[in-house]
């Protein structure tokens, strides 16, 4: 590793918003906003309680040493009904932030509009009126009133094409609408918003005034593996449609003061061209004194003559938005820092007299918290690769004046809410608790040097992990990877230390995967006997849930070498975005194999071998602990068992259970091995009988194994229950059937699978998750 310092003076920072964190929603006269709308009280308050916890955060940033801050100013808190009416309570909060970020030597940089307009605006039609820009203009200006003496940069907007077309095209953002016409007419009347509200900063003595843009290298996907590929003919045009619609739609218009000639005939053939009034670009034309580039991303496309449009790129037929196999964030995005050098250059070619600032870039990965901290390894390796794109840039040219984290705090990702973990300040939404991931030592040390150091970011290594579980490095590989051949008690060591430390096995690398197919697939092993009540609750149940989750099923059966092989291609392939399992009994190597695809999976019952996949089992040893002290509380001590096959983790747990029971009393049972079904039961129920101990009682680790052991009874002219109490477990519909009705402990059938389904729905939204172990229940009936 190079060390890489960047130029003096350099500005490092961090970039948050208010919607995102502020919560008080109704605190102090603020008035709502389309998000509030949106979010239906979902998400937005508390947010990261930032609106009491300002000086904390302060605190906080003012110890990693940051030098600037952007955050954005909540229109409705200023103007609660959007305009007019100035609420000063909530213009004294943005005072009082700007005086403890003075105070602690950070730099504010406030942005005008981060999405979360008056609702009283939308109600007047938002921004498809022309009136929301004039509006915009004198929100600037009282704004700049209260806090322009001490601020001394200034974005109006912040990525007005999500705001635009995610807004009014494809309706995942606030206000919700689906129309192309008003997603272009907004579009402008953003674009205008901001010329007259730099029009008014400028005017009242605004030192830097920019705007913020999302902007995205549009590539080919051949590119996206290889930079130095060309964009084949056949897809030039698609490439060129996309990069107007998300970037030269606001890139032309804000630095050129034209729109670019192939998407006027677009945006007349969908909204008219009413809505461009003439000087309308001039004003949007200004020159500004700082381009804010938020990245996250590349685009990736290619020309398929019949793909629909999609909504938040209307006239985009004709061009398939692709997936492509690399690396991916928790929120699926692409990780290519190379796109962020690509775009720099262009943006230097093209437009050199302007001044660039990275005002977002940073990365949503899954976070464990340990007891010795959150070790986000990924989100360093994505930030550190990132400033070394950046800083090649500035060596190429680039006038970058700054770097703006995004994000410094946890907070709300907008329609996602809580669950996008951005910060490299982790947040407790229950107790507000601030706590430092490694991410945010690791960047006070590039502020502190002004760049990047030789050293790799500390990260849990294999070796870290072997370390602490006293293990070899080979022996971890092997855990990590689900092999076999390792002891349980190794392997259990192997994974407390996995899990203390955060170790992450090349999450970035496992995280290939491309799109969301909304499609799982259920994969059963075929049942042995006895199991097919649960494989048809199964079937039934997860289906039902998944299907209303808008999954689409693809049932697999796991039942030769050669299928598992299918299976496995099948989910390597992402046709599939999960898979819940039913694994064969005893070890199998399937449940490691699809593990380690990064598919999320979940398992049907503990498994024999243990994993760090996540199941949803029955208390089994705890069922039969309480058929044991049943049987005991009936007066019955010499109590026989009669057990299933040992390779049968259940039937294990249930033995444990019962014999632990009979132990803790003194008591030494006798134990007789049985198969699966009623004939075997009554063979070991025999050998038990005419063992010459006297049995009062009989436990059975299922149903059909007690149904025998019944029948067997009888025929040696033993009464039940006088002569002998009976129990099994299970509770299978033959059990209530028998005579007399036989005692036993009840399995939540559909209770497992309904869990099983659900475990899968949060693995799906990211969640972390762990295994689900579902209580049972003795049903006494006439046999005890
Ligand atoms: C950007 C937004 C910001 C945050 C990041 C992840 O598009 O400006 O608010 O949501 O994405």
């Amino acid at each position: 590793m190079r060390t890489a310092l960047f130029p003096e003076g350099f500005v490092w920072g961090v970039s948050t918003s208010a919607f995102q964190i502020e919560g008080a929603t109704d605190r102090d006269g603020r008035g709502p906003s389309i998000w509030d709308a949106f979010a239906g009280g979902e998400y937005g308050d508390p947010a990261c309680d930032h609106y009491a916890r300002h000086p904390e955060d302060v605190r906080l940033m003012q110890d990693l040493g940051i030098a600037a801050y952007r955050f954005s100013v909540s229109w409705p808190r200023v103007l609660p009904e959007g305009h007019g009416r100035v609420n000063g309570p909530g213009l004294d909060f943005y005072d009082r932030l700007v005086d403890e970020l003075l105070e602690a030597g950070i730099a504010p940089y406030a942005t005008l509009y981060h999405w979360d307009l008056p609702q009283a605006l939308q109600d007047g039609g938002g921004w498809t009126s022309r009136d929301t820009a004039r509006h915009f203009a004198d929100y600037a200006r009282v704004v700049y009133d209260r806090i322009g003496d001490r601020v001394d940069t200034w974005f109006t907007f912040n990525e007005p094409w999500v705001a635009a077309f995610l807004g009014h095209g494809s309706g995942v953002h606030a206000p919700g609408l689906r129309s192309a016409a008003d997603a272009f007419v907004s579009a402008h009347h953003m674009l205008l918003a901001h010329g007259l509200g730099l029009e008014a900063l400028r005017a009242q003595g605004a030192a830097r005034a920019g705007v913020v843009l999302n902007l995205s290298p549009v590539l080919t996907p051949a590119q996206l593996g290889d930079m130095s590929a060309g964009i084949p003919d056949e897809d030039a045009a698609a490439v060129a449609r996309i990069d107007a619609l998300h970037n030269r739609q606001f890139l032309e218009p804000l630095l050129r003061g034209r729109y670019p000639a192939e998407l006027l005939p677009l945006i007349e053939r969908t909204a008219g061209l009413g809505h461009i009034r003439d000087g309308d670009l001039d004003v949007i034309g200004r020159p500004v004194d700082l381009l804010g580039v938020n990245y996250y991303t590349p685009i990736a496309v290619q020309a398929q003559p019949s793909a629909p449009a999609d909504p938040a790129f209307p006239g985009s037929e004709g061009v398939l938005f692709c997936s492509v196999p690399t690396a991916v964030t928790a929120m699926g995005w692409p990780i290519m820092p190379s796109g962020l050098s690509l775009l720099l250059r262009r943006l230097s070619e093209e437009y050199p007299e302007t001044e660039l600032m990275i005002t977002e870039n940073g990365a949503d990965f899954e976070d464990v918290v340990t007891g010795d901290g959150i070790h986000d390894v990924d989100r360093i390796s994505f930030v550190e690769e990132h400033l070394r794109a950046l800083r090649t840039s500035i060596d190429e040219g680039a006038r970058v004046r700054g770097y703006l984290l995004w994000s410094l705090l946890d907070c709300v990702e907008w329609a996602d809410g809580y669950r996008r973990k951005f910060g490299i300040v982790h947040v407790d939404f229950t107790t507000q608790r601030r706590l430092l991931k490694d991410s945010a030592l690791w960047y006070r040390d590039v502020v502190k040097r002004n760049g990047l150091g030789a050293e790799r970011p500390k990260r849990p290594t294999l070796e870290t992990v072997a370390a602490r579980a006293r293990v070899s490095r080979a022996t971890v590989s092997r855990v990590v990877n689900g092999e076999a051949r390792v002891s349980p008690d190794v392997r259990a060591t192997v994974l407390r230390a996995v899990q203390e430390l955060g170790y992450v096995p090349n999450a970035a690398a496992r995280s290939l995967v491309t799109r969301r197919t909304d499609s799982v697939a259920l994969v059963l092993s075929v049942p042995r006997h006895g199991g097919e009540a649960l494989t048809s609750a199964v079937v039934q149940y997860v289906t039902s849930v998944l299907e209303g989750a808008g999954k689409q099923i693809t049932l697999m059966l796991a039942d030769t070498p050669e299928s598992h092989r299918r299976i496995i291609r099948h989910v390597e392939a992402r046709q599939v975005d999960g898979v819940v399992l039913v694994p064969p009994d005893g070890p199998d190597t399937l449940t490691e194999r699809l593990a380690r695809t990064g598919v999320p999976v979940v398992l049907l019952g503990k498994p024999a071998i243990a994993s760090l996949v996540p199941h949803v089992d029955v208390d089994n040893a705890g069922g039969a602990r309480e058929a044991a002290r049943h049987l005991l509380d009936r007066g019955r001590h010499r109590i026989g068992v009669i057990c299933g096959p040992l390779d049968l983790v259940a039937v294990q747990d249930r033995l444990a259970g019962h014999l632990a029971t009979l132990h803790e009393n003194g008591l030494r049972p006798v134990v007789a091995p049985a198969g699966l079904d009623s004939g075997s039961g009554a063979a070991a129920a025999r050998e038990l009988l005419s063992g010459g101990q006297g049995l009062d009682a009989l436990f059975a680790t299922s149903d059909e194994l007690a149904i025998g052991a019944m029948r067997a009874a009888r025929e040696e002219g033993l009464r039940v229950p006088e002569d002998l109490a009976v129990v099994g477990f299970g509770d299978i519909h033959a059990a209530s059937c028998t005579t007399p009705a036989l005692t036993t402990v009840r399995v939540p059938v559909a209770d497992q699978a309904l869990a099983l389904a659900r475990l899968l729905l949060s693995r799906l939204d990211g969640r972390h998750t762990s295994s689900v172990l579902l209580p049972t229940r003795l049903v006494v009936r006439a046999t005890t």
